[in-house]
Formats: C-alpha cells, sequence, structure tokens
C-alpha cells in the first residue's frame, strides 16, 4: 500500500499528511484519490470533527505530478483531482492546513479552501498555471481576486510570481506565521482546540459564512476545469511538462 499520503485520527482530528517529499509531495492521480477518500471518510465519521492538511516542514506542494500530466490527464469530472477539489469545497467540518516551504499550484489553490492556514516563514505561494499553458483550477480565479484584491491576483496568476509567507499573512491566505519546525504541532493544537468544541455548531457556522457564494465556487469550479483539460492537451501545456521533464526552459514563441 502506498505511504505517499498518511491519515491518522486522534482526539477528534484526522490529520493527513503528504508524504512524498523525494518528489516534493508532487500529487499523482492516486495521491488525489487516497485524498479525496478521506475527506469523504472524515466527512462520514462522527469521530472526525476537524480535519487537518499538512506536508513536510520543508516542502508542502510542488502541486500536480507533471508526469501524470504527461502520460495520465484527468479525463472528466469523476477523475481524482476533480473528486478531491469537490471534496475540499464542500467539505462541512473544518478544515485546516499547515504549510511549509514551497505550495505550488493546487498547494495553494487548496488553501483557499480551508478554514484556518498557518505557514511556515519559509512558504512560497504559487500559482504558476499561466507559465504552464493552463489555467486556474479549484475556483481560484474567483477566490484569489476576493482574497487579494485584482491587481495583486493578476501578478500571482499571471505573472504566476511566488509569494512569501508574511505577504500571504498581510492578505490574509494565512491566519499566522510560525518557525517551520513549529507549524505542524501549532496547527494540530489549533486542531485539537476546534475538535473540542460542539461540533453542529462548527458545521453550522461555517455553512452560514460559506453559503453565499457556494453555488458559484462550484460554477467557476466546473468551468475552470473544462478548460483545464482541454488546454492540458494543447501544444502550450505539452511544451511546458516536457521542458520540465528535460531540465530546460520552455519555448513558448510558436505556440
Ligand atoms: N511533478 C513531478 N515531479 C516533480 C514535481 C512535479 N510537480 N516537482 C518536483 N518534482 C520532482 C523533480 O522532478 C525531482 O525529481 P528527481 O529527483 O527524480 O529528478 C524532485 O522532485 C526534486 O525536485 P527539484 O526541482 O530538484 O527540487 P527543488 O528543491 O530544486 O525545487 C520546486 C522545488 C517545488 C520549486 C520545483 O521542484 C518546482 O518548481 N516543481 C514544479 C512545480 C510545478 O510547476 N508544479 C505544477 C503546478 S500546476
Amino acid at each position: 500500500m502506498s505511504t505517499d499520503i498518511l491519515t491518522h485520527t486522534e482526539a477528534g482530528v484526522m490529520t493527513v499528511t503528504l508524504n512524498r517529499v523525494d518528489k516534493k509531495n508532487s500529487i499523482t492521480a492516486a495521491m488525489y484519490g487516497a485524498m479525496a477518500d478521506a475527506l469523504q471518510a472524515a466527512q462520514d465519521d462522527a469521530a472526525v470533527r476537524v480535519v487537518l492538511l499538512q506536508g513536510h516542514e520543508t516542502i508542502f506542494s510542488a502541486g500536480n505530478d507533471i508526469g501524470d500530466f504527461l502520460n495520465k490527464p484527468p479525463a472528466g469530472t469523476n477523475s481524482p483531482v476533480f473528486r478531491f477539489l469537490h471534496g475540499i469545497a464542500t467539505f462541512t467540518k473544518p478544515l485546516i492546513a499547515a504549510v511549509c516551504g514551497p505550495a505550488v499550484g493546487v498547494g495553494t489553490t487548496m488553501l483557499m479552501h480551508c478554514d484556518l492556514v498557518y505557514a511556515g516563514d519559509n512558504a512560497a505561494f504559487s500559482m504558476p498555471f499561466v507559465n504552464l499553458g493552463l489555467c486556474p483550477e479549484a475556483a481560484s480565479s474567483l477566490l484569489v481576486p476576493q482574497m487579494l484584491g485584482y491587481h495583486r491576483a493578476a501578478e500571482a496568476l499571471l505573472m504566476g510570481e511566488p509569494f512569501m509567507a508574511e505577504a500571504a499573512l498581510e492578505v490574509g491566505l494565512v491566519n499566522r506565521v510560525v518557525p517551520p519546525t513549529e507549524v505542524n504541532n501549532y496547527a494540530q493544537a489549533q486542531a485539537r482546540k476546534l475538535a473540542a468544541k460542539p461540533v453542529s455548531s462548527l458545521i453550522e457556522t461555517k455553512r452560514l459564512m460559506k453559503k453565499g457564494q457556494a453555488q458559484l465556487v462550484q460554477q467557476q469550479m466546473d468551468e475552470e476545469g473544462a478548460s483545464f483539460r482541454r488546454m492540458l492537451g494543447e501544444p502550450a501545456a505539452k511544451e511546458a511538462f516536457t521542458a520540465f521533464m528535460e531540465r530546460r526552459k520552455p519555448d513558448f514563441s510558436k505556440v
């Protein structure tokens, strides 16, 4: 059995750990599937009151596995990545993330669906979809402008430039910045505090905060998903992925 995703439940908190550090926690279809299944199990299990998503103190996630993009692109709305994205967007219990090091692509966009985000001072957030010949996903084309304001969102999504933990704290993507060695423990302690509260109140409060645009988020995600799947097969993305595998700069002069 793969150990790329680890899950552990204790004191009402299900901890889901990205554990593919040698590949910078890049996420394969199997890992999306395992995370989607974990979220579903957490949703259904009354013993789980809070979910914590975490990586390693050096890396949260390098985003989608680029080899998978080339060889096994997600085919439809039932694919593991879309099941995972739908799962985090509609998860009714509190969801906390602990982020250190690079959080690339979905490594950043998944945070838009978390209720609390704690970061190490080494955290670097980036959404380089354009640099890969792709477009945003996880409703980030809606949620990032709302959170950062349009011009900072354009810098993040059009330029694809990384921004660090302090900038993320300033725009409200992150709740608190702590030393990387302390992030997972700090987030775990916060998760346990939440897990000790009445779960029905947590769920209802989250529902009320999110209901205003739940439908819009779903629509945006569906539209992004259709574009993303189409663009995965187009020349710009093929060139970007091949260049990454060949460790060279992509040449977009003909696309
Ligand atoms: N998909 C597949 N493999 C990946 C990966 C990804 N997204 N990101 C990193 N890896 C692999 C590398 O190929 C390398 O494998 P190898 O040791 O077999 O050669 C290993 O992880 C280490 O990566 P490396 O680039 O050497 O680490 P780094 O510390 O120099 O840089 C990152 C870390 C995250 C900045 C860099 O790996 C990166 O930019 N990755 C791509 C991010 C990306 O574009 N993701 C897609 C977003 S949609």
